[in-house]
């Protein structure tokens, strides 16, 4: 937090050289630093001015995902700073306690210059977390893990043009903040790890090798009602879990690590002897309720999410900035309804997200959303052949993106805009 004048926050879209591998230097892009970026600090309730510079030599944007901000401080495609530019947006922290994220969204080339490392975090705190039972010893106990994967060359440089992949960048690299081969050391307790997936493309069904389970306690826009025990969690492009591992109760010899789906070691755990502070979690997290009123609402959007490659669509079209897609009104709660249209070779999930809002899941396919998916949300994964009912409110005005995110889908196309006046 750097205090200059009244700004809070000063965030520079920079370029450099990133020691990824020893030895060599990988071109990179970062937010104030060459590779990744901060962690912004807010509090429910504080007004926030950030002064946005881009030192790239191409145009970008500052996006805040997840965020319930005005559509003017929103950083979407319509918000471009040209080289040099720097602009100071403000806006007030109304919602919960939650990570978020930010990163560029420059029309056409999200995908490019997120995955040459512009990604930066949003911790937002409220009265609800600060009395919570939750580890939040940042560094200690509370640790963020954005979880990306990259192809290198054999110059170790990120190359996207020749990776670039029309259904999505896929990495052979995984990289954890910015990390090949991570390795976390923790104490002997409960400790709090705010994942997020910040791969282009790729899905993560992240689990422990031991096969213990864990209890996840937040999803990407707040706490869940109560810490919910899973085996694996699973998170497509942009989500956001937390989840709490008890590294006290889990009789870890050696080699415990967090690993995908197909057994691939994401990150191993170094369990020092020493023990950490011995606290239970409190069983009450958060009061996220879907009202029966909003389970009963009429659908008012239908959005159709198709194809792959770049014949992706949204209701049969591409992106256009000078299309309305949509109208909502501001604070009027309306049930969108998104459906995943297989094509003949089966279709993909699509990541759906929306600017400006955290939404509430109504239903999969009719049934209610398994319980860690039973909190706020701004991105849902679609598969193949399903249909997701959403709650959705803005408390702001503007023009607002959502799009497949897919950043390649994304630039591609498959995106459309909502207009809440
Ligand atoms: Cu993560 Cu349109 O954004
Ligand atoms: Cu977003
Ligand atoms: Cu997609």
């Amino acid at each position: 937090r750097n205090i200059d004048g009244d700004v809070t926050y000063t965030v520079r879209a920079q370029k450099g050289e990133t020691q990824i591998f020893n030895g060599s230097k990988t071109k990179t892009y970062g937010y104030n630093g060459t590779f990744l970026g901060p962690m912004l600090q807010f509090t429910k309730g504080e007004t926030i001015k950030i002064r946005t510079i881009n030192e790239l030599d191409q145009e970008t944007t500052f996006h805040w995902h997840g965020l319930e901000v005005a559509a003017d401080a929103d950083g979407g495609p319509h918000d471009a700073l040209q080289p040099g530019e720097e602009r100071v947006i403000e806006f007030k922290v109304t919602q919960e306690a939650a990570t978020l994220w930010f990163h560029p969204h420059p029309h056409g080339n999200t995908a490019d210059q997120v995955y040459n490392g512009l990604a930066g975090l949003i911790f937002i705190e409220d009265e609800n977390s600060k009395h919570l039972n939750v580890p939040d010893d940042y560094g200690k106990n509370d640790f963020p893990l954005i979880i990306q994967d990259k192809l290198f060359d054999e110059n170790h440089q990120l190359n996207y043009r020749e990776a670039r992949n029309e259904d999505g960048t896929i990495g052979d690299t995984l990289l954890i903040n910015g990390t090949v081969n991570p390795k976390l050391t923790v104490e002997k307790e409960k400790v709090r790890l705010r994942i997020v997936n910040g791969s282009n493309a790729r899905n993560y069904t992240l689990k422990l090798n031991s096969g213990d389970s864990f209890v996840q306690i937040g999803t990407d826009g707040g706490f869940l009602n109560e810490p919910v025990t899973v085996q694996e969690v699973t998170l497509t492009p942009s989500e956001r879990a937390e989840i709490v591992i008890d590294f006290q109760a889990i009789d870890a010899t050696s080699d415990l690590a967090l690993v995908n789906e197909d057994g691939s070691v994401l990150l191993p755990f170094d369990i020092s002897h020493s023990n950490g502070v011995a606290s239970e979690l409190s069983t009450q997290l958060n009061d996220f309720t879907l009202t029966a009123e909003e389970k009963n609402l009429p659908v008012n959007k239908t959005v159709e999410l198709f194809g792959m490659m770049d014949h992706v669509t949204i209701n049969g079209k591409k992106f256009d900035p000078d299309r309305i897609d949509f109208t909502q009104e501001q604070g009027v709660t309306e049930v969108w309804e998104i459906y995943n249209k297989p094509d003949i070779m089966g279709g993909m999930i699509h990541p759906f997200h929306i600017h400006g809002a955290q939404f509430k899941i109504i239903s999969r396919d009719g049934a209610a959303p398994p319980e860690n998916e039973q909190g706020w949300k701004d991105s849902i994964a679609v598969h193949p052949d399903e249909t997701v009912k959403i709650a959705i409110q803005f408390k702001n005005k503007g023009l607002y993106m959502f799009h497949c995110h897919i950043l390649e889908h994304e630039d591609n196309g498959m995106m459309g805009q909502v207009l809440v006046e």
